[in-house]
């Protein structure tokens, strides 16, 4: 991918993350999509008091770019804390619906690791 479309890509994901809303874990994470159309969607998790009503980043971004008509995604950007993130194995089902595309996990203080979609969930579920 060329390099300064990752580096928005992974820059949109760490600005997102600023806006997570995470006061029961204090586990911030932001997540960034980018289309086929070229725009870049981005989430941040949300929790809430009733903790199964809260969401992840990546699938807030996913939500987002569904939403404005996005059909084809290349690539995924998320930021989580010290470590770098993986994204949880729903978020990767959630994704697989779309083929597969690069992940770029990072931490918040610039670390960044890139693998497949199809690295991290082989033989997911489809219809
Ligand atoms: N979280 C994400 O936003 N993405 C992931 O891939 C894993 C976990 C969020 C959910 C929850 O708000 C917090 O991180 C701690 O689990």
């Amino acid at each position: 991918m060329d390099s300064k479309i990752k580096n928005e890509l992974i820059e949109a994901a760490r600005l997102a993350r600023e806006r997570a809303y995470a006061p029961y874990s204090n586990y911030k994470v932001g997540a960034a999509i980018l289309a086929s159309s070229g725009k870049i969607y981005t989430g941040c998790n949300f929790e809430n008091a009733s903790f199964g009503a809260g969401t992840c980043a990546e699938r807030v971004a996913l939500g987002a770019a569904l939403a404005a008509g996005e059909r084809e995604f290349s690539a995924v950007a998320c930021i989580g804390g010290d470590d770098a993130i993986t994204p949880c194995g729903i978020c990767r089902q959630a994704l697989s619906e779309f083929g597969d595309m690069i992940i770029y996990c990072g931490s918040a203080d610039g670390e960044v690791r890139e693998y497949t979609l199809a690295q991290l969930l082989p033989f997911g579920f489809s219809l």
